[in-house]
């Protein structure tokens, strides 16, 4: 295993609608491992290829608490196939966004189907923190950050500052 770079916004590739897997070969189960030991290495608790520069639609999350054995999971080809009507609002983070929290109403509980990492269709159910990570990582297959649910000024400010931090990190 390897671990990635993580791609820090305002980047291109992190706005970009990714493609479909289809067929779950070696490659794409070699890039799944690595996205688990990048993000276990953040530390966080979900990841997205777009995050590590590759535009597919592979998603790793572990929401299990520092307490609790690791639950790792890998989706390819990830779909919300239904949500709950309840609403809940949450702070969110993430590792392509350094230390921006944004509060997200997102559907309590979704459906999710995907392919495993042997290729075989998958549908699972989940709720609280694991159904907004969830969506969280299949935003960004799409293209869609956390800070796309502020106003336009807000996010403006914030995508302004980060960009401001990493050319000066570049220089
Ligand atoms: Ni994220």
């Amino acid at each position: 295993m390897a671990k990635l770079d993580i791609l820090i916004a305002p980047d291109r590739r992190l706005r970009t609608r990714c493609a479909p897997v289809g067929k779950v070969d070696d490659a794409a189960r070699r890039l799944l491992d690595d996205m688990l030991e990048t993000m276990y290495d953040a530390p966080g608790i979900g990841l997205a290829a777009p995050q590590v520069g590759v535009l597919k639609r592979l998603v790793v999350i572990d929401c299990a608490r520092d307490e609790e054995e690791p639950a790792p999971l890998k989706l390819v080809d990830p779909e919300v196939v239904w949500r709950s009507e309840e609403l809940v609002t949450g702070n969110e983070g993430c590792l392509s966004l350094p230390e921006v929290y944004v509060d997200v109403e997102r559907p309590e509980a979704v459906r999710v189907a995907y392919l495993d990492e042997n290729g075989e269709p998958q549908e699972l159910e989940a709720e609280g923190l694991r159904a907004r990570c969830l969506q969280h990582e299949i935003d960004h297959l799409n293209g869609v950050l956390h800070v796309d649910y502020l106003s336009a000024i807000k996010r403006g400010v914030i995508l302004r500052r980060l960009d401001k931090s990493k050319r000066r990190k570049k220089d």
